[in-house]
């Protein structure tokens, strides 16, 4: 039932200038592959098959990427390097790619709220932040195992993970009873909370899956000092009056958002030939 997979994909990517600057952050390369074709990857692997992203000025590339590029096929046919296109042909040729442009950043809840265009209001969606990389080598990649769990638990479900206690400033945090293993009933959550205000460690990662209720919630977010709109509180909203589980997800999770988590990922892929 979840076939569509929308990627917020429309942030400035700072902690990368000046290399954003005229490129989008989505496109940064892990080894041969862009960042946003190993979340594609995830999404069609989960059963996805319509993409919708959300993107920006200055992100024409990821329209791009996902395009036949006839000129360049036409150069390379015949010659050993033809097959270096079969990945991204198989996405194009399995996929639909829907786009909408956030005009202005006002955070990731309002960048998911652009999207309810491109995903309707019927049916629950994935959404994968595609600088966040999870690898899972084992088994099911993240947005599966998530979709899974979906179809017993039939609410919106967080991908999560334990962070050492002195990083909690740096995430969406949350609190919530144990149901299962690594399975918790969201009962609160908190955008990069103090050490001092929640004994919890749970954070929340780029993965989500979404019932359409969420875009109420959205709306009747108020936007932060920041004037944007966090997609934690909105989230945090919906938990008080409805079911909201927060998933310990299986497999490798690289912040590649930030340059140490993006070197992290690329010898991690490199040593492991995985591309
Ligand atoms: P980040 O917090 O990593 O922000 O956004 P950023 O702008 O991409 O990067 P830095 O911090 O300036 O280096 C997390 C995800 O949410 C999307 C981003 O594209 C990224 O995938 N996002 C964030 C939006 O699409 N719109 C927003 O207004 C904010």
């Amino acid at each position: 039932m979840i076939k569509k997979c929308l990627f917020p994909a429309a942030g400035y990517g700072t902690r990368f200038l000046p290399a954003t600057k005229a490129m989008p952050k989505e496109m940064l390369p892990i080894l041969t592959k862009p960042l946003i074709q190993y979340g594609v990857e995830e999404a069609m692997s989960a059963g996805c098959s319509i993409m919708a992203i959300i993107t920006g000025r200055g992100k024409r590339a990821i329209t791009d990427h996902f395009d036949i590029s006839y000129e360049l096929e036409h150069q390379i046919k015949n010659t050993k390097k033809e097959s270096l296109l079969d990945g991204i042909r198989e996405i194009i040729d399995k996929c639909t790619f829907t786009y909408t442009r956030q005009n202005e950043m006002r955070g990731l809840g309002d960048a998911i709220y652009k999207g309810k265009a491109l995903v309707g209001e019927k049916y629950p969606f994935a959404v994968l932040l595609a600088d966040d990389l999870c690898i899972n080598e084992n088994g099911d990649g993240v947005l599966t195992q998530m979709i899974k769990l979906y179809k017993r638990y039939k609410c919106s479900i967080i991908a999560t993970m334990e962070v050492d206690h002195q990083d909690i400033h740096k995430y969406g945090i949350i609190e919530g009873i144990e149901l299962e293993n690594g399975i918790y009933r969201v009962s609160n959550m908190i955008e990069k909370p103090k050490n001092s205000e929640t004994s919890s460690n749970l954070a929340v990662i780029g993965r989500y899956i979404l019932t359409p209720d969420i875009f109420s919630n959205i709306k009747d977010t108020k936007p932060d000092t920041n004037r944007e709109i966090q997609l934690t509180d909105a989230l945090c909203k919906m938990s008080k009056k409805d079911r909201v589980i927060a998933y310990k997800f299986q497999g490798k999770r690289f912040d590649c958002g930030s340059i140490d988590g993006f070197v992290e990922a690329t010898n991690y892929l490199y040593k492991k030939d995985i591309v």
